[in-house]
C-alpha cells in the first residue's frame, strides 16, 4: 500500500481582520468591501515561504525518524531562490540525510498536488521509501486590492511512502490547459490578474468539474465513493457551487478556509487536505484538487494507522495560535510594501560569504552542535576543544541536533537602538535542555512577553536579507511559548482576576495609582502603567523612573507591564497612552484615570496657572484620555472605566478651588457618559479615596496616616474594574477599610404660585423651608428623569424612590422576538423570485436570541433558534437590529461602525431589504 505517511502544516501567528484593511483602504477602494470579511494571514518580517516551508515539514515529521527520508520536493510559486535549490536548503535545515533526491516543484499554483502525484509515483516506482513534500508560498499583492484580502500566507507538508500509510492513495487525474487566470512574469514582484468573473467560470468551474468526473471515469466511481471533498476556490459562492455540480452534498465539501487565514497559493490544497485529515476518521475518502493552469484531482482513502498518528501542532495548532494586528501600516512594511527609513545602521555590509555557509552549513542552517565522547557535555557550536573546564578534550565530539531541543530563557533584553523592522529588537541567552546555551534573537515577541525561566523553542527564520544581491539569509531564533504560565502570575487565581484584560491606570508611578497596578497586574491584567514622573505641584519636568520602577516591580512579581511616560494634561498624552496599550497588548479593558497634582491656594492668591495646572491633569486629562479609550471600548463592546473625585470636590475644602471645581467636574462627566456607555457594556464610577500618599502627608495627622495605606483603597476600585461589576455611575468613597456611597440628591420639590403664574420672591421666602427641605430627595439616572416632573409641572407628592430607568437600549418599545413574528409579513414574495438562501440573524444583548429565515420557492419560513448551514449570518445587538428595521440605523453606517457583524455570504445579505418590507 502507498499513500500518506504523515501530514502537517503551518500558518504564521500574524493575521490581519480584513476589515481593517478595508477602514484603512476603503477611500480607495471602496469595493473590496465585498470580500472584507473574516482574518488573512500573513508573514512576520523574518518569515518567508522557506521559513514557513521548514516549520511545515518539522510539524510534518513529528515522530518521524528522519534517516528514512529519500527525497524532499519544494513546492512554491514564491521560493526565496530562482537558482538555489529550495528543497536543499529545507533537507540541511531539517538536517536530511545528503544522498536523497531534492527537487524544486514551481510556476504553477498546482505544484503541491503535482508534488504529491510525483512523489506517490517515485514510491510506487520503487525509487524511494518516503519522501517529504512541501508546500508554501508567500505571495505579494498590491496595498488596497481584492487580492491583498484574499491572500493568505502558509504551508503544509505531507510524507508519501510505502510503510504506515495514513491515507491509501487510490489515484488521480491530471489536466493542463495554458488558462491564463493570472501570470507572474520573471523578475516581477506581483501577480497580474485577468478579470475575477472570467477566471471564476472559465476556470474555476469548468477544470475543477472535469479533472474531479476524469478521476471517476478512470477509477469507476461516482461521488457517492468520495466523503469528503477538498478544493481550493477563494470565490466562496462558486466554491459551494462546484460542489453542487458534482454532486456533492455542502457537508461533504472542506472550507475554503477564507475566513481564518485566506488562499495560501500552492500551499492551499495541501493546508485544506492537512486541516481535514486532523479530524479524519479510518475509511473516509478523501478527494483533493490543486488548480492552476489546469487541475489535479487526487483521491485517498483514510486507514486505521490515522489513529497511530503521534499528536501535532497542525494546521489547527497554527490557526488557533494568532495575534490579529490592527496596525495597517505593520502590515504593508512586513510586507515590504511601505518604504521607511531605517537610519545608517542598517547599511551594515549583508554579504555572505558562500565559503563561510558551506563549511559550517550544518551548524548555520541545520543548527548542529556537539556532545563531548569523553564528558557527554553538549555544546553549540561544535568546538575543537570540549567546553567543560575539567574536560577540555580535544577533537572529540560528534554531531548532535538542538534545532528540536527545547529551551529556556536565561536572559534577554529589548533593545530600541539595534536595527529592527519590529522594534525593539528582541535578544538573549537560552539555555538547551540537557546542557547547551546560546545568544540568540526572539522571535514573534514582544519583550514583554519574555520572562527569565520561560520556556521557547528553535525556529528558522530569515536573519538578514541582501537587497544587493538577492540573498536572504536564514538562521534558527527563539520562539517563547506564550502560554506558559509565568512564576508568581497564577498567585491570586481563585476570585476576582482580570486575565485576558489590559487595563491604563494614569498617574501609576505612586501613591493609590501604583498600588491600583500592582494589585491589577497581580490578578493577572496587562497594565500600563502611565507616569510622567512629576513633581507633586506639577511643574518642571517628568522622569521616566517612575513609571519604570513599577513596571520592573510587577514584572518582578510575574505580571506583565509596560511603562507610558506621557501626560494625561494633553489631548497627544492622552491619545499616546491608549496607543501604548494597544500597541502593546492589542486592547483596552479598563482605564484607571487617578493622575493627579495639588496646587492649593486661597482664591485670592490663586493665579491663572495654578487654576490651569490643576484643571488640566484632573477635568481635561478626563477627556483626554477617557475620550480615546472610550471610543475602543465602546467598538469592542466592554469597558470598565474609573474615575478619581475627592471629598474636596463632593463638600469642598478650604484653598482648593481649583481642585475642587475640577474633582466635581469628574463627576459631572461620569453623569453624561455612563448613560453613552452603557449600552455597549462600558461601565463608569467614581472614586472618592483618602489615602496617606505624597499628596496628603502633610494634609493629614501624622496618626492617621498608618491606617490610611492605598492599599485599603485598592479592593474597591478593583471591584469596579471587574467584568462582575454592573453598576455604572456611581460615586464611591474608601479609605482606611471604610466604604461608603455618596450621592447627588433632590427633593420632590413644591409648587409655588398659581398654575401659569410665576410666582413672588416673597412667595419663595414663605415657603423656603420646604424648599430648603431635602426630605424624600431622591437620586436620578439622568437630567430628563429629574426634570421630567417640573417640566410636566407634576411633582412627585412624596420622595420618588430610587428606580432604575427601563433602557429600551435604543429600540424605542419594540422588541426583536415581534420583529420576527411579523417578519412573514414582511415577506414580499414576488422579490424573491429564484431566491434560495437563509438568513440567520443571531441578536446579542437585552431581548436577543437566533432566528432564521428560510427562503424557498418564493416562501418564506420564520423559525427561532440556529440553522445549521445558513448562507448569510447577520450579527448585532437586539437594539441596534431593531434600529436598523424601523429606520433609525443605516444599515451602511452600522457595517463599517461594526455594529453590524456579516458572515458567510455578504453579497446576499442586500437581498434582506429588498426581499422584507417592514
Ligand atoms: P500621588 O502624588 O502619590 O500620585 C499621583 C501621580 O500622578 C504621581 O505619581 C504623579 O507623577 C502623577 N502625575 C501627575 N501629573 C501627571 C500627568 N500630567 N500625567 C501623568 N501622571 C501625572 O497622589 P495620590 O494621592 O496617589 O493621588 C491619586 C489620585 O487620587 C489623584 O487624582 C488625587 O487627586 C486623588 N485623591 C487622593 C486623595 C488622597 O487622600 N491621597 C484624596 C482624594 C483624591
Amino acid at each position: 500500500m502507498i499513500g500518506i505517511t504523515s501530514f502537517g502544516g503551518y500558518i504564521p501567528r500574524l493575521r490581519m481582520d480584513r476589515m481593517t484593511i478595508y477602514q484603512r483602504s476603503g477611500w480607495f477602494a471602496p469595493a473590496t468591501i465585498m470580500v472584507a470579511q473574516g482574518e488573512r494571514s500573513f508573514c512576520s518580517w523574518d518569515e518567508d515561504t522557506l521559513t514557513m516551508a521548514v516549520e511545515a515539514a518539522r510539524d510534518c515529521l513529528t515522530g518521524v525518524d528522519r534517516t528514512g527520508v529519500d527525497g524532499v520536493f519544494m513546492c512554491s510559486t514564491t521560493p526565496p531562490f530562482a537558482d538555489r535549490l529550495n528543497a536543499g536548503i529545507v533537507q540541511t535545515a531539517l538536517n536530511l540525510r545528503a544522498d536523497i533526491d531534492t527537487r524544486d516543484l514551481a510556476a504553477t499554483l498546482r505544484a503541491g498536488t503535482g508534488g504529491m502525484i510525483t512523489a506517490l509515483d517515485t514510491v510506487k516506482a520503487g525509487e524511494a521509501g518516503q519522501i517529504l513534500v512541501v508546500a508554501s508560498d508567500k505571495r505579494q499583492a498590491k496595498a488596497a486590492y481584492f487580492y491583498e484580502m484574499w491572500f493568505g500566507d502558509g504551508a503544509a507538508a505531507v510524507t508519501v511512502g510505502d510503510d504506515k500509510v495514513v491515507a491509501e492513495y487510490i489515484g488521480s487525474h491530471s489536466l493542463s490547459y495554458d488558462f491564463v487566470d493570472h501570470y507572474r512574469g520573471t523578475g516581477h514582484k506581483y501577480d497580474y490578474m485577468w478579470e475575477e468573473r472570467w477566471v471564476r467560470d472559465e476556470g474555476y468551474s469548468k477544470f475543477i468539474p472535469e479533472a474531479v468526473e476524469g478521476l471517476f471515469a478512470k477509477l469507476d466511481i461516482t461521488i457517492e465513493d468520495v466523503d469528503k471533498l477538498v478544493f481550493p476556490c477563494f470565490f466562496k459562492a462558486e466554491h459551494r457551487k462546484i460542489a453542487k455540480k458534482l454532486g456533492a452534498t455542502p457537508d461533504m465539501v472542506a472550507d475554503n478556509m477564507h475566513d481564518v487565514c485566506g488562499e495560501t497559493g500552492t500551499a492551499h490544497p495541501l493546508v485544506m487536505l492537512s486541516h481535514t485529515l486532523e479530524g479524519a476518521k479510518p475509511g473516509e475518502r478523501i478527494l483533493v484538487c490543486g488548480f492552476g493552469q489546469g487541475c489535479d484531482a487526487l483521491l485517498f482513502q483514510v486507514t486505521d494507522e490515522i489513529e497511530n498518528l503521534p499528536a501535532r501542532r497542525g494546521i489547527r495548532g497554527s490557526l488557533a495560535d494568532k495575534s490579529t494586528v490592527d496596525n495597517y501600516e505593520k502590515f504593508l512594511k512586513f510586507r515590504d510594501l511601505w518604504q521607511v527609513e531605517t537610519g545608517i545602521r542598517a547599511e551594515a555590509p549583508t554579504q555572505t560569504a558562500m565559503t563561510v555557509l558551506w563549511r559550517k552549513r550544518k551548524m548555520i542552517l541545520g543548527l548542529m552542535g556537539g556532545v563531548c565522547r569523553t564528558c557527554g557535555t553538549r555544546q553549540w557550536p561544535k568546538t575543537d576543544i570540549c567546553v567543560k573546564p575539567e574536560c577540555r578534550a580535544y577533537q572529540d565530539q560528534d554531531d548532535t541536533e538542538f534545532a528540536d531541543t527545547p529551551v529556556t530563557v536565561r536572559t534577554f533584553t529589548g533593545d530600541l537602538l539595534a536595527v529592527s523592522v519590529d522594534p525593539p529588537a528582541v535578544y538573549g541567552m537560552v539555555d538547551f535542555e540537557g546542557g547547551g546555551r546560546m545568544m540568540a534573537d526572539f522571535t514573534d515577541c514582544t519583550h514583554e512577553e519574555v520572562w527569565v525561566g520561560q520556556p521557547a523553542r528553535m525556529v528558522l527564520r530569515r536573519r538578514y536579507e541582501d537587497e544587493e544581491r538577492g540573498f536572504s539569509g536564514y538562521f534558527w531564533k527563539v520562539l517563547p511559548d506564550k502560554t506558559a504560565e509565568r512564576p508568581g502570575a497564577g498567585k491570586k487565581a481563585d476570585g476576582i482576576r482580570y486575565d485576558g484584560k489590559v487595563a491604563i491606570v494614569t498617574g501609576a508611578g505612586a501613591g493609590l495609582g501604583r498600588a491600583y497596578a500592582m494589585e491589577l497586574a497581580a490578578r493577572g491584567a496587562k497594565v500600563v502603567v502611565n507616569d510622567l514622573g512629576g513633581s507633586r505641584d506639577g511643574s518642571g519636568d517628568g522622569s521616566a523612573r517612575a513609571a519604570d520602577q513599577v513596571v520592573d516591580e510587577i514584572v518582578a512579581a510575574g505580571g506583565e507591564a509596560v511603562a507610558s511616560y506621557d501626560s494625561v494634561s494633553t489631548v497627544e498624552g492622552g491619545q499616546a497612552i491608549i496607543d501604548k496599550a494597544l500597541d502593546a497588548y492589542g486592547q483596552v479593558d479598563i482605564l484607571i484615570n487617578n493622575a493627579g497634582i495639588l496646587r492649593d491656594k486661597s482664591l485670592v492668591k490663586m493665579e491663572p496657572a495654578d487654576w490651569d495646572a490643576v484643571l488640566a491633569v484632573h477635568l481635561d486629562a478626563v477627556y483626554n484620555v477617557t475620550r480615546p479609550a472610550f471610543t475602543h471600548m465602546k467598538q469592542q463592546g466592554y469597558g470598565r472605566i474609573v474615575l478619581t473625585t475627592s471629598a474636596a470636590g463632593l463638600f469642598g475644602n478650604f484653598g482648593q478651588t481649583n481642585y475642587s471645581a475640577a474633582k466635581l467636574g469628574i463627576v459631572g462627566f461620569m453623569n453624561t457618559l455612563k448613560a453613552e456607555g452603557r449600552k455597549y457594556d462600558v461601565l463608569v464610577n467614581t472614586v472618592a479615596p483618602i489615602a496617606a500618599t505624597r499628596l496628603t502627608e502633610d494634609i493629614l495627622p501624622p496618626h492617621l496616616l498608618e491606617a490610611l495605606t492605598p492599599e485599603h483603597v485598592v479592593p474597591l476600585a478593583l471591584y469596579l474594574c471587574w467584568e462582575g461589576n454592573k453598576d455604572t455611575g456611581q460615586i464611591l468613597n474608601a479609605g482606611a477599610g471604610f466604604f461608603s456611597r455618596a450621592a447627588m440628591l433632590s427633593a420632590p420639590g413644591v409648587l409655588v404660585g398659581e398654575e401659569g403664574t410665576p410666582p413672588t420672591p416673597e412667595q419663595i421666602q414663605r415657603r423656603w423651608s420646604e424648599i430648603d427641605s431635602l426630605e424624600g430627595g431622591a437620586e436620578y439616572f439622568d437630567a430628563m428623569e429629574q426634570l421630567m416632573p417640573l417640566l410636566t409641572g407634576q411633582p412627585p407628592a412624596g420622595a420618588a424612590p430610587k428606580e432604575e430607568p427601563v433602557d429600551d437600549g435604543g429600540g424605542g418599545g419594540v422588541d426583536a422576538a415581534a420583529v420576527f413574528d411579523q417578519m412573514g409579513d414582511a415577506f414580499q414574495a414576488d422579490k424573491a423570485a429564484g431566491v434560495d438562501v437563509v438568513f440567520q440573524f443571531k441578536l446579542t444583548g437585552d431581548g436577543g436570541g437566533d432566528w432564521y429565515a428560510a427562503i424557498v420557492d418564493q416562501t418564506c419560513t420564520i423559525t427561532a433558534g440556529a440553522h445549521e448551514r445558513p448562507t448569510t449570518t447577520i450579527i448585532m445587538s437586539a437594539p441596534d437590529f431593531i434600529d436598523l428595521i424601523t429606520g433609525k440605523l443605516n444599515a451602511m453606517a452600522a457595517y463599517t461602525g461594526g455594529q453590524l457583524k456579516i458572515e458567510g455570504d455578504l453579497m446576499k445579505s442586500q437581498l434582506i431589504e429588498k426581499i422584507f418590507k417592514f
